[in-house]
C-alpha cells in the first residue's frame, strides 16, 4: 500500500449554485474523495456566477451543509464588479478571469475590463486566467506590467507551454496547469470519446494535436500543477444537438498519473510536487494535517462511469484500463473513504479561506 498526502485539485466545476442536475456539492466532493483529492478549488461559473458578495454566500452556504472535503470558492471578474472584489479577497479562493469564450457567463471581452481588476485584487491573493493560445500571451503581459503572478488554467498547446517557459526564464511570476485530458488524450481520440456522440469529445480548451500532447510531457518541468477542470455535464446534455463543453475528471485524476508513474512517464514525485505542493504555495493553502491517501499501487482495473461518484454519468476515459486504486481516503484524522464507500458526512468538509 502507497501513502500519498491528499491531493488538490485548484480547478473544479461543482455546479452550485444553479445546475445541481450536473453535480452538486455534495456529489462532487464524493467524487473527489474517491478520487484521492482532499481538497478543491471551486469556479465560479455557476448559475447565478458567483462575482459578488451574496453570490458568494450563496456558494459558500450550500459547502458548508453539503462539502465532504475541504475547498473553497473563486470569484468571477465581471465587467463591472473589479471594485467590489477587493473586500471578498480573503474569503475567495482566488479570481478567475474568463479572457475567452467557453461555458458561462462570465468573459471579458475587451482589455479595457482585464485592467480594474488586475489594478484593484489584492497582490497576495491569487488571479487564475482562462487564456488560450494568444489570449495567453496577453495576460502575461498583463502579469509584467502590473507586476503580480498570474496562473495560467488548462494550457493545452505546445505555443503555450514554450511561451510560458520562455517567461518564467525572464523572471515573469507566470504559473501553469495542465489536465489529465490534455496529457493523455488528443484530437485523434475524439471518435473513440464521442461513439456517435460528438458532443462527449467537446472540451475548452478543446484537446491538442498529439505534438501538443509530446509537447506537455516533454515540458513537465514547466507545468506547476495538475488540475481537473472537472466539468460535469449530463450525458443528455452532452448527447444534445447544442452540447456543452467540459469533462469530468476527479476519480480519474490519481489512478491516470499512478498509471504513467507506473510506465515511468512520470515520478511519485512529480505526483506530489504538482497536486499538493505547488498548488498549496500558488494559491496559499493551509496544510490539511492527519490527512492521507491510502492507494493499492498493483491493483489494475477499468474505468467506468457506472462505478463514479459525480452526477453526470459518463466520462471520456470509460473502459481505460489503469493501475493504482485509491483503498482509503482519511481527512483530518477520519476515514472519509475507505473501498468504495464514501464515510465523510455532508458539511465535513472545511472552508480553507475560513480561519
Ligand atoms: O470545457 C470546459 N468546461 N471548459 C471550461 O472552461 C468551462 C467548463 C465548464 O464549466 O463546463
Ligand atoms: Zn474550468
Amino acid at each position: 500500500m502507497l501513502r500519498l498526502p491528499g491531493l488538490i485539485d485548484p480547478h473544479v466545476h461543482v455546479r452550485e449554485p444553479g445546475q445541481i442536475h450536473k453535480e452538486d456539492w455534495d456529489t462532487a466532493t464524493q467524487a473527489a474523495l474517491a478520487g484521492g483529492v482532499t481538497m478543491i478549488l471551486a469556479m465560479p461559473n455557476t448559475k447565478p456566477p458567483i462575482f459578488d458578495a451574496s453570490t458568494l454566500d450563496l456558494a459558500l452556504d450550500a459547502a458548508r451543509q453539503k462539502a465532504r472535503c475541504d475547498y473553497a470558492q473563486f470569484v468571477g471578474a465581471g465587467p463591472d464588479n473589479a471594485g467590489l472584489l477587493p473586500a471578498l479577497a480573503s474569503r475567495a479562493a482566488g479570481l478567475k478571469m474568463y479572457l475567452d469564450s467557453t461555458f458561462g457567463e462570465l468573459r471579458l471581452d475587451h482589455m479595457t475590463l482585464w485592467m480594474p481588476h488586475f489594478e484593484n485584487y489584492p497582490k497576495q491573493h491569487p488571479i487564475v486566467l482562462h487564456s488560450e493560445s494568444r489570449t495567453m500571451a496577453a495576460g502575461i503581459l498583463f502579469a509584467t506590467i502590473y507586476d503580480r503572478p498570474v496562473h495560467i488554467a488548462h494550457i493545452s498547446l505546445r505555443e503555450e507551454v514554450l511561451l510560458i517557459k520562455a517567461a518564467k526564464e525572464r523572471g515573469i511570476k507566470v504559473t501553469c496547469e495542465v489536465c489529465p485530458h490534455h496529457l493523455f488524450l488528443s484530437k485523434d481520440d475524439i471518435p473513440a470519446i464521442s461513439s456517435g456522440h460528438p458532443g462527449r469529445g467537446e472540451v475548452r480548451p478543446r484537446l491538442g494535436t498529439k505534438e501538443d500532447v509530446d509537447s506537455l510531457w516533454e515540458n513537465m518541468d514547466v507545468i506547476d500543477c495538475f488540475a481537473t477542470d472537472h466539468a460535469p455535464h449530463s450525458i443528455e446534455e452532452k448527447d444534445s444537438d447544442n452540447p456543452p463543453p467540459g469533462f469530468p475528471g476527479l476519480e480519474t485524476l490519481l489512478p491516470l498519473l499512478l498509471t504513467a508513474v507506473n510506465l515511468r512517464r512520470l515520478t511519485l514525485d512529480d505526483v506530489i510536487q504538482k497536486s499538493v505542493i505547488n498548488p498549496r504555495k500558488i494559491f496559499r493553502l493551509p496544510e490539511q494535517p492527519e490527512t492521507w491517501v491510502e492507494v493499492d499501487e498493483s491493483a489494475e482495473y477499468e474505468v467506468r462511469a457506472a462505478d463514479q461518484f459525480t452526477r453526470c454519468g459518463w466520462t471520456p476515459f470509460e473502459g481505460w484500463k489503469v493501475k493504482g486504486k485509491v483503498r482509503k481516503v482519511v481527512l483530518r484524522g477520519t476515514t472519509a473513504f475507505e473501498d468504495g464507500k464514501i464515510l465523510a458526512e455532508p458539511g465535513y468538509g472545511k472552508n480553507i479561506r475560513i480561519t
